[in-house]
């Protein structure tokens, strides 16, 4: 009985404090392996929205972070198309711990504020709180300062953002699937409330979120 309990504290340990909130983290590389087929991947593709609150592992934060906004190619180039090669799109990954920021050139996650703030990426679908993690896709008209090209007016920069996200969510959809995981993108988001826990500046639009999860 004893070594049950203790076999218990510790499996719930690792569960709750695998992925603390300790400033900014470093992930490990994508692994790249997978059991699943693309085209398995895409034909298992659905929304779901019975989560099990349980926390991924580094690994496999590091490879839906990569699927999201990752690089592919020794150029700097992203695995999902931009347009214009403008990558106007962020990811925050929103956890248990904390709300991150991903830095694809080092895998890196910088924490943006400390605590729980899933239920902040929703309109009041309860699901969301225990989807181990909510991304949440922001474009960020900074990224066009260095553009080789004339960028275009406003409203376009925000479409091929849009544009771009319908990519990234679908890329994280694979990449969940190789997981055994579960993902459900989400328009619906409490978009005041997150601009303030995740102190974006004015000038930031969220276009979409997509929580990402063990299910039931
Ligand atoms: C742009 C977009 C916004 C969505 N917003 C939500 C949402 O806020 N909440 C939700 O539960 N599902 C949302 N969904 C998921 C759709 O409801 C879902 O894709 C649709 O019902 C088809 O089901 P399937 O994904 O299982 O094929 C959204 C999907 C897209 C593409």
């Amino acid at each position: 009985m004893k070594k049950f309990l203790l076999t218990l504290a510790a499996a719930c340990l690792v569960t709750t404090t695998s992925f603390a909130a300790q400033g900014d983290m470093t992930l490990p590389p994508p692994n790249l392996n997978a059991k699943l087929s693309v085209t398995e991947a895409l034909n298992q593709r659905m929304s779901s929205r019975n989560f099990v609150d349980k926390n991924l592992s580094p690994a496999q934060l590091s490879k839906i972070l990569w699927a999201a906004n990752g690089i592919n190619r020794e150029n700097g180039k992203r695995v999902n198309p931009a347009a214009l090669g403008v990558y106007s799109v962020e990811v925050y990954a929103v956890t248990r711990e904390g709300i991150y920021l991903y830095d694809p050139d080092n895998y890196k996650l910088k924490l943006i504020a400390e605590g729980d703030f899933r239920a902040t990426t929703t309109t009041g679908q309860s699901f969301v709180s225990k989807a181990a993690l909510n991304l949440v896709y922001v474009e960020t008209p900074d990224a066009w300062a260095n553009a080789k090209h004339t960028p275009p007016p406003r409203d376009r920069q925000i479409a091929f953002a849009n544009i771009a996200v319908g990519s990234m969510v679908q890329s994280v959809a694979l990449a969940a699937q190789t997981e055994g995981l579960g993902n459900c993108v989400r328009g619906s988001i409490n978009r005041d409330e997150f601009k303030k826990v995740a102190k974006l500046s004015d000038d930031k639009t969220i276009l979409l979120a997509q929580s990402v999860g063990y299910i039931k």
